[in-house]
């Protein structure tokens, strides 16, 4: 199993581009479910989670694979071949790898009448249901059953309805956006996710024929139609991963450009970023940093689009470990997802966890020392606080970050961070 060992101190400093985003693929490649043909998906980040879908929908009979070299010599284009799907079940063995695999149920029902997807079970930081998911489905006309670990829905033709989330999902809103666009009559959908990957599936759904009206907004009309074709979209840069460099450069007093992103995907964060004492100048897709060198203290509370993201929520607390003085960070999204925090105190923070708060009193220095990566964004901010830290940070288990970022170690050292993958024995 890879490690990273990361000697911290480098001031971040120079240029680097955003990759695609991790959360809108998941969402746009199992939308290429619903017709058949030959979708391309432009700027597709070679991330494991990506892989982790491309085997399951290989599983359904899709032909998948990446055809372009990026500028870095990667692959980033990602061509499914539709035209002979063979099988409408997801099996355990790749929905216990990845939460996201549920996407698929929605397209599979709606085009075949018949989806068998492997309950997705619990996470690392708490439970994570699905059951808005199959509330909407339900109502659109599906019958569902669960037997043996498994969500079994069957349906004639979906019919149009009108779905009132009572909390905002993004998952939820994806799904029962695909079924929608091929179900008989309108679907109305209130409290929809308003996330820029929702909004990036819907252009997805329209270039491939679906109608839809109030895209990125929390309301979204769907006009079910016969049949979509295959279509072609380009995936929009990652906020999250934006967002984790941007803080890399504001913890080691640092100053870094980057590209291929606008403030508008992460304005949440340039606003607390700001707050915090760092000059940010955001310019058409190119986001720059310099850091304040004092970080002042800034709560923070987590909430959904355009508000701040959840899965900046580990970060910021390590950032915040840092600062001149204490703050909070709250995350009403996920009421557990803390895992990070003893980790940190590992490294030398103050941080104590009451309810969905974190209340951190800012250290001089962090400390090095050997930590274990336990979800994507919690090794995340074990990185971030390694970068920082006095001495060498050993942090094991990075295939959790290997889910999620792409190139992430190659990223830092482009921008003089001294950090580097070996092969662990360690697990
Ligand atoms: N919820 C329900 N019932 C449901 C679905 C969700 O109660 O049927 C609740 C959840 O428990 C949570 C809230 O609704 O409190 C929001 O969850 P959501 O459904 O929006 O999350 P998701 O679709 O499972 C996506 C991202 C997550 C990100 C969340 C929130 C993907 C593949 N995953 O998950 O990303 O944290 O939205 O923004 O898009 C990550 O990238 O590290 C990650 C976990």
């Amino acid at each position: 199993m890879d490690k990273f060992i990361v000697r911290g101190g480098k001031k971040l400093k120079g240029e680097v581009s955003v990759s695609g985003a991790k959360n809108a693929s998941l969402a746009l490649m199992p939308a290429a479910l619903l017709a058949s043909g030959i979708s391309k998906l432009i700027n597709t980040p070679q991330l494991n989670d990506v892989y982790t879908m491309m085997k399951l929908l290989k599983e359904l009979g899709v032909k998948a694979k990446f055809v372009r070299e990026d500028s870095f010599g990667e692959n980033d284009i990602v061509e499914l071949d539709t035209r002979n799907i063979t099988s409408q079940v997801a099996p355990y063995e790749h929905v216990k790898k990845m939460r996201a695999s549920v996407y698929v149920l929605g397209p599979l029902l709606t085009r075949f009448g018949y989806a068998k997807v492997s309950l997705p079970g619990g996470c690392a930081w708490g439970p994570r249901p699905i059951n808005l998911h199959l509330e909407a489905l339900k109502k659109m006309g599906a019958e569902i059953e669960l037997t043996e670990g498994y969500i079994v829905t069957k349906s004639k033709k979906l019919k149009g309805a009108k779905i009132n989330f009572d909390v905002s999902s993004v998952g939820a809103t994806g799904n029962t956006l695909m079924a929608a666009s091929l179900a008989k009559g309108t679907t109305v959908i209130n409290n929809a996710a308003m996330e820029p990957e929702i909004t990036n599936l819907a252009e997805f759904l329209s270039k491939m024929g679906a109608r839809i009206d109030g895209k990125g907004t929390s309301t979204l009309t769907i006009e079910g139609v016969d049949e979509l074709n295959s279509s072609e979209i380009a995936t929009i840069p990652d906020r999250i991963e934006a967002g984790t460099l941007l803080i890399a450069a504001a913890m080691t007093n640092g100053e870094i450009t980057l590209t291929g992103i606008s403030d508008f995907y992460i304005n949440s964060v340039i606003s607390k970023l700001e707050d915090s004492g760092c000059m940010i100048k955001a310019d058409g897709d190119k986001i720059y940093l310099k850091s304040p060198g004092d970080i002042k203290p800034t709560d923070v509370t987590t909430s959904i689009f355009p508000g701040f993201p959840t899965d900046m929520q580990a970060q910021w607390t390590a950032y915040m470990s840092i600062a001149d003085g204490a703050s909070k960070v709250t995350d009403t999204i996920y009421l557990d997802r803390f895992k990070h925090v003893p980790e940190l105190v590992r490294l030398g923070a103050d941080i104590q966890v009451n309810e969905n708060t974190a209340v951190i009193k800012g250290v001089k220095k962090l400390k090095g020392a050997k930590v274990m990566s336990t979800d994507l964004r919690a090794s995340a901010s074990l990185v971030l606080a390694g970068l920082a830290a006095q001495g060498t940070t050993e942090i094991l288990r990075v295939y959790h970050l290997d889910r999620g970022y792409q190139r992430i170690e190659q990223k830092l050292k482009v921008l003089g961070a001294d950090i580097e993958r070996t092969a662990g024995a360690e697990f």
